[in-house]
């Protein structure tokens, strides 16, 4: 039995060749794939290659007498696990965002309740233009996954923003989100083991050019990774912090427009090359750094895991073993970065921060943002799979001073990103009316 069935839909626009590279990647993957086309796709592949390949009829017109199905519309997207839409032209985004139905893709969007993943591309301007971003935040909205585009050399000559995804990188996200228990729309027919690719965070990662400008005139402080504390020179305590999710807020913010400056401890993967970098190794740098720093911040985001206790005194020399069977060292508690921020901030600055949580997740997020005062706490769960430290993808709960939760499932911390800056926006405006 197939480990995930899968629908294919492929769209018109130049990219539509690696759409079946994608579906040979899952069918070696074991998934079982079937292909729905536009009529303009068909401009680009031949419904006959995907129909050899798979050895199932392509939909392209359900009105087409040739069609088995006579209510294919409905009946295609049903006891699905995935819809899949590769690639996604600007056309098609705006008509899932707004509920359009004038075609086969665009009606069995709408009848399928499984999950959505959308790969577009598209010339950057048009990737960049205020109606298909807007779409595009309706669609996250409505709880559709993205594969964001990357920048490369596009079929229009130009170089920026709205590249296709790798096909690999896209294979890797498919099976990311279907490895999740069912707890998406619809549920999943299969389940798999975790699959044994890794979204390469640095490639998905969209360049600065990406985004619109809601938040110009912004300035970020963001502490990102985690620190290292000394036990002597040569060994210290730290934490499995990747410095992952921090960075790629940082990303998104400047591709919104945000002057940003991170403050980052020690991190798996490089900062995005839009912002501002200090690095700080132990909780103290860190402290120093985000001090200096403050004056000028309209949003402080504390993204990093800070080692809440240090060694009271670090050795000078290497500690030597001879002789003992046991050691103790005394631990004293590190500058809370985060009330501290919050004690100082200025008019008008929100400050957000991060709980990962073991248990009671939400609980204990409420409790930091009551005793730190913040505007916003971001907690996961990091037993779950898929979330936390060191991972491409997150799940999370947006906690605001308002009460409301805002629950974000599977998704890769790029996505996570910008969801978490739109609810900024959210509490910018809420700001503002009441200033
Ligand atoms: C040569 C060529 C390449 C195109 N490439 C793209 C593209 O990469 N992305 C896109 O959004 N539209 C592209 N378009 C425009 C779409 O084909 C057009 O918007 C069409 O209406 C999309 O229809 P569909 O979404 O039903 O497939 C291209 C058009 C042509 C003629």
């Amino acid at each position: 039995m197939a480990k995930f069935r899968i629908n294919l839909g492929v769209t018109g626009g130049i990219a539509a060749y690696k759409a079946v590279e994608v579906m040979r990647l899952l069918q070696k993957r074991g998934c079982d794939v079937s292909v729905a086309m536009t009529r303009h796709a068909t401009e680009f592949v031949q419904p006959l290659t995907f129909r050899a390949l798979t050895d199932k009829h392509v939909i392209v017109d359900d009105y087409d007498p040739q069609n088995p199905d006579p209510i294919a519309h409905i009946n295609f997207s049903q006891n699905i696990d995935l819809l899949l839409i590769i690639p996604a032209t600007a056309n098609i985004i705006g008509k899932f965002a707004n509920g359009i139905a004038d075609d086969f893709l665009s009606s069995t969007y709408l009848a399928t309740t499984a999950p959505v993943l959308i790969a577009p591309a598209m010339n950057t301007t048009m990737w960049d233009s205020a109606a298909t971003q807007r779409n595009v935040r309706q669609l996250k909205k409505d709880g559709v996954h993205f594969v964001e585009p990357v920048a490369g050399e596009l079929a229009c000559k130009t170089v920026g923003t709205g590249k296709l995804e790798d096909v690999e990188n896209i294979v890797a996200q498919v099976l990311w989100l279907l490895s999740e228990p069912p707890t998406v729309a619809g549920g999943l027919t299969g389940q798999a083991e975790l699959p044994d690719v890794r979204i390469n965070m640095a490639k998905v990662q969209p360049p600065a050019t990406a985004g619109g400008s809601d938040l110009n005139g912004e300035r970020f402080l963001i502490t990102v990774g985690g620190t290292r504390e000394a036990i002597d020179p040569v060994r210290f305590i730290s934490n499995h912090s990747s410095g992952k999710m921090g960075f790629a807020i940082a990303e998104a913010a400047a591709a919104r427009g945000a002057d940003v400056t991170v403050v980052a401890g020690v991190t798996t993967i490089d900062p995005p090359s839009n912002v501002n970098v200090i690095r700080a190794v132990s909780a103290s740098d860190m402290h120093a750094a985000v001090v200096k720093e403050l004056s000028s911040t309209t949003v402080f985001v504390g993204a990093a895991a800070v080692a809440d206790y240090a060694p009271a005194n670090a050795a000078e020399g290497k500690i030597k073993k001879d002789g003992r069977d046991f050691m103790i060292l005394e631990l004293k508690k590190t500058p809370d970065i985060l009330a501290e921020v919050s004690k100082r901030r200025s008019k008008g600055m929100l400050v957000v921060g991060f709980a990962a949580e073991t248990n009671d997740v939400i609980g204990y997020a409420r409790s930091k943002m009551k005793k730190k005062r913040l505007d916003m706490v971001v907690a996961n769960d990091i037993t779950k799979k898929g979330a936390g430290f060191n991972t491409d993808t997150n799940i999370a709960t947006i906690i605001t001073r308002s009460g409301s939760e805002i629950e974000l499932p599977l998704m890769s911390k790029r996505e996570m990103a910008d969801r978490i800056l739109d609810e900024i926006v959210k509490l910018r405006k809420v700001a503002e009316a009441r200033a």
